[in-house]
């Protein structure tokens, strides 16, 4: 009897730390996730676009680039913001007025000519400003979550927490089931009731039953995922000539991927950029002082030394400020490759059907060395075709589709995608 309620209560104990448990498992990885998205402000947000656009090539909210770091600027400029906006306008009119401020910056910045920005609005600039001011550098360590600072989507790392938190359930409830047949055992030999003859873990029915069905699924999923990607490189990611970190360009230092990939607006190629475009800022930036780079084997790399590598090839004398020998280019190993019978046209995405890099290349602005993201696989195309609608109404692009804009407006129809289009007809994409 005494063993009995001991037993229940230990068992109560047990249960209650089970559900605590499964409790944790649910709601820990939602609380992470909650933290690394973090709601930003309204102005900042909309600066934020016009930062990178226009003013990133030049300029870092918190580090010294071609141009000074902008934060704080409204504090800092004789003036405040009127000067600035008439500084942002027509840096040329402000020198030539031979205002002080600006003409030491103008000396101190190697007489460097800031480009005029006429067609940005008085708000616009308010924007960057709330923009800069608001900017706090990614740190350099993953955050706790594994998205780091909320703009990747939670991937792997989320993926690998499930994956420790699944097992160690897994472990907890295999003891707690033992630790229950055990103490039912004690139990029943204390009362006198006989015990069945125990069944070896291994030759239990439903154990077998169970293990059945999962090596089922597991060996299912492989076979399948194996057979419909043969031939696919997604993952792909070779070693490069240089360590170009893009973590450290388009991410920590925020310069827009088309001032390297300017193809990928204009044409069907997205083009990886000419050592020339490397050299508009490498000529000053001679040195790397950012956070630890580390290569995909976890080894320290040598950002200086990797820049040094950069004037290797284009023949820079960095003691001397030119160039001094002939430069050669740089054997960049190609990640993304379709093969020749499909066609693929970058302007077509971006451009026309305003598709955002990342979600086609993943969060590249994260990566120190770049991967092959998508399978690029023909159902990888199709399905996105199947289910995007195109932004169709305010698109000048889609005039001659004069059809699906009566059907909208008269709202027999509420939406077009890609594939009503014909985005789904074999030819478009075979020729
Ligand atoms: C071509 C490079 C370039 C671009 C693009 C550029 N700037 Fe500049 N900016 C500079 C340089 C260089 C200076 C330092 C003064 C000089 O040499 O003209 C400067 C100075 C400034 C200053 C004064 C900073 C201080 O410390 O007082 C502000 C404000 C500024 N820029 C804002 C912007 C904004 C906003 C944009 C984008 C809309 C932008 N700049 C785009 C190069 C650039
Ligand atoms: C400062 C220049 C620069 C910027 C900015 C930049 N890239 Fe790149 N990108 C490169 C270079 C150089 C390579 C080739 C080396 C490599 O693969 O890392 C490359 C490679 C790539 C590749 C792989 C190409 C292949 O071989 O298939 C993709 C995809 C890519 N970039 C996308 C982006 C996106 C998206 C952005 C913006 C978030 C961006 N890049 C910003 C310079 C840049
Ligand atoms: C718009 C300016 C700009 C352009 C264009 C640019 N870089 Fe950089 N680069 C930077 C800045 C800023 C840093 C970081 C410096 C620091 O943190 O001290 C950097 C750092 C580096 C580093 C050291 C860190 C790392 O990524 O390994 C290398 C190497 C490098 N750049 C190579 C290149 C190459 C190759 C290209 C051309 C494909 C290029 N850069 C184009 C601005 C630029
Ligand atoms: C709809 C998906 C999609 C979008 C959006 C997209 N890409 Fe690509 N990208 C691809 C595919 C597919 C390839 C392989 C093309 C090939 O092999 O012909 C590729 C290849 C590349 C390459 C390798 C070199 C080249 O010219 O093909 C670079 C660099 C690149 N993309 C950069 C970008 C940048 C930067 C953006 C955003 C401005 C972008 N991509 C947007 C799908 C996309
Ligand atoms: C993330 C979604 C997405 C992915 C992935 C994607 N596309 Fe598209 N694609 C679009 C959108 C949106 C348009 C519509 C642009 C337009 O209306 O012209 C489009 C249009 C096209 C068109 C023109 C269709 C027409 O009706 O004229 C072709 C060709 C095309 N894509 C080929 C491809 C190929 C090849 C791939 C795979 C390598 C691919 N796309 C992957 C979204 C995607
Ligand atoms: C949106 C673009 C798109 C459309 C539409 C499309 N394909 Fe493809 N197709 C691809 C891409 C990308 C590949 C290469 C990658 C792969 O093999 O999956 C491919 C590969 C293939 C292959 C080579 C076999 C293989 O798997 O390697 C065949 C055959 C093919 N397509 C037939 C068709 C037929 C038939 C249609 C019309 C019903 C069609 N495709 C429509 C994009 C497309």
């Amino acid at each position: 009897m005494g063993v009995n309620s001991l037993y229940k209560t230990l068992w109560r104990k047990l249960t209650a730390s089970l559900v605590f448990a499964v409790t944790l498992f649910f709601f820990s990885p939602q609380v992470l996730w909650a933290q690394g998205a973090a709601a930003p402000k309204g102005d900042a947000k909309a600066g934020q676009t016009l930062f990178q656009t226009n003013c990133a090539s030049c300029h870092n909210p918190v580090s010294k680039l071609i141009g000074p770091p902008l934060q704080g600027v409204d504090a800092k400029v004789p003036g405040g913001m009127p000067a600035i906006y008439d500084w942002v306008h027509n840096s040329s009119k402000v020198l030539a007025s031979g205002n002080k401020y600006f003409n030491d910056l103008y000396n101190e910045y190697g007489k460097v000519n800031m480009t005029h920005f006429p067609s940005l609005s008085n708000q616009d600039i308010d924007d960057i400003v709330a923009y800069v001011d608001s900017y706090t550098a990614p740190s350099s360590a993953p955050s706790p979550s594994g998205a780091p600072s909320g703009q990747a989507a939670p991937g792997s790392s989320n993926s690998l927490i499930f994956g420790i938190l699944t097992l160690v359930l897994a472990i907890l409830v295999l003891i707690l089931v033992q630790v229950n047949s055990n103490l039912r055992k004690l139990a029943n030999d204390k009362e006198g009731i006989g015990n069945p003859k125990p069944v070896p873990f291994y030759r239990h029915k439903r154990n077998i039953f169970i293990l059945v069905i999962i090596l089922f699924f597991v060996g299912g999923y492989l076979l399948v995922d194996g057979a419909t990607t043969i031939g696919y490189s997604k993952n792909y990611q070779p070693r490069q000539p240089i360590f170009f970190s893009h973590k450290v360009h388009a991410g920590i230092n925020q310069i827009n991927c088309l001032y390297c990939h300017a193809g990928a607006e204009k044409s069907r190629y997205a083009m990886i950029p000419s050592p020339n475009i490397c050299m508009n800022c490498h000529k000053v930036i001679d040195h790397y002082t950012g956070p630890a780079l580390h290569n995909d084997e976890g080894k320290l790399v040598d950002g200086t030394a990797q820049i040094q590598k950069l004037y290797e090839y284009t023949g820079w004398n960095d003691q001397e400020k030119k160039f001094d020998r002939p430069g050669r280019p740089i054997e960049w190993t190609q990640i993304h490759n379709l093969p020749d019978f499909v066609y693929f046209n970058h302007s077509q995405h971006v451009k026309v059907g305003q598709i955002q890099c990342q979600t086609c290349h993943g969060p590249i602005t994260t990566e120190d060395e770049v991967y092959q993201y998508a399978t690029l696989g023909m159902g990888w195309c199709v399905n996105c075709h199947r289910t995007t609608k195109v932004q169709f109404t305010s698109n000048g692009y889609y005039t001659i589709f004069t059809k699906y804009e009566q059907e909208l407006r008269s709202h027999q129809i509420d939406s077009v995608t890609v594939e009503m289009q014909g985005g789904t007809d074999c030819n478009k994409c075979h020729y």
